[in-house]
């Protein structure tokens, strides 16, 4: 049995890396997935690809740092399929700078996508799953949030943010069904971690430092996403789950 059949499942970022994963493993566990990307050419290319293999997606361009976008999103989910169940706040920007270098510039890009994108989806979510009386939400945040590394202040502190806006969501949407829990991925063999790795010495020091030794693969992000968006977390809310390669228990 597959564990989304027909369920509406939104994932922010969904054309490419991590998100890429989450839509094809999403459709192929029955769910009507829409991938929302500023990726014109990879969210249908992608959303072509899953139809192709006989399963669902469409896609939906949004730029989820501005609140417009985030509302004409959930809209689209309810003109398609009249209901959202799960919403995957899953697109973020990285950029690695020292506390030197760090431009205000950089604090307000990363700022504007992966906080304020991550509230004004959950918070358009929220209002259709407040209705529907069920809804799940799934953030995605970083083991960045919980140990420091160089380079990451600005990043580190919005995936920090990430989960205390798990915390807060999944307290106020509770007695409405909503569950709100988050992921916390390791260094994960995408675009994103190649830019936060340039230099090839710091690759191997991290690859060293994972005791499992080697990097998460997009896929391996995948069972966890599966959990929080089916009914068998029906009763967790508020919750982390690391996914790491055993990083952050040493
Ligand atoms: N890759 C890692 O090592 C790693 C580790 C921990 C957490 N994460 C988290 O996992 C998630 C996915 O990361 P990834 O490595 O797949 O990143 P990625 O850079 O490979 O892909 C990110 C996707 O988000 C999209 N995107 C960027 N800005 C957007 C915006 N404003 N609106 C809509 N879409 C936008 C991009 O077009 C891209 O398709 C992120 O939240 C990231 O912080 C990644």
């Amino acid at each position: 049995m597959r564990r989304l059949e027909g369920k509406v499942v939104i994932v922010t970022g969904g054309a490419q890396g991590i998100g890429e994963a989450y839509s094809i493993g999403m459709a192929k566990e029955g769910a009507r997935v829409i991938i929302a990307d500023l990726h014109e050419e990879f969210g249908l290319k992608l959303a072509e690809k899953i139809n192709n293999e006989g399963n669902y997606a469409i896609f939906f361009k949004t730029d989820v740092s501005k609140k417009k976008d985030a509302y004409s999103l959930i809209d689209k989910a309810l003109s398609e399929y009249d209901r959202v169940d799960v919403l995957i706040n899953n697109a973020a920007i990285l950029k690695s700078a020292t506390i030197e270098e760090t431009t205000e510039e950089m604090w307000d890009m990363q700022l504007a996508v992966n906080v304020k994108g991550v509230f004004f989806c959950s918070q358009a979510a929220a209002k259709a799953m407040v209705k529907q009386k069920s809804g799940k939400i799934i953030n995605i945040s970083s083991i960045a949030a919980v140990g420091a590394q160089p380079g990451l202040c600005v990043y580190s502190s919005t995936k920090g943010a990430v989960l205390t806006m798990t915390k807060v969501f999944a307290l106020e949407l509770c007695s409405s069904n909503i569950q709100v829990n988050a992921i916390l991925p390791g260094t994960t063999d995408t675009g994103m971690a190649k830019q936060a790795m340039i230099d090839p010495k710091w690759t191997k020091q991290v690859i060293k430092s994972i005791p499992m030794g080697r990097l998460g693969k997009p896929n391996d992000l995948l069972g966890a996403v599966i959990y929080f968006a089916s009914d068998d977390s029906n009763y967790c809310t508020g919750q982390t789950l690391i996914v790491d390669g055993g990083v952050s228990m040493i």
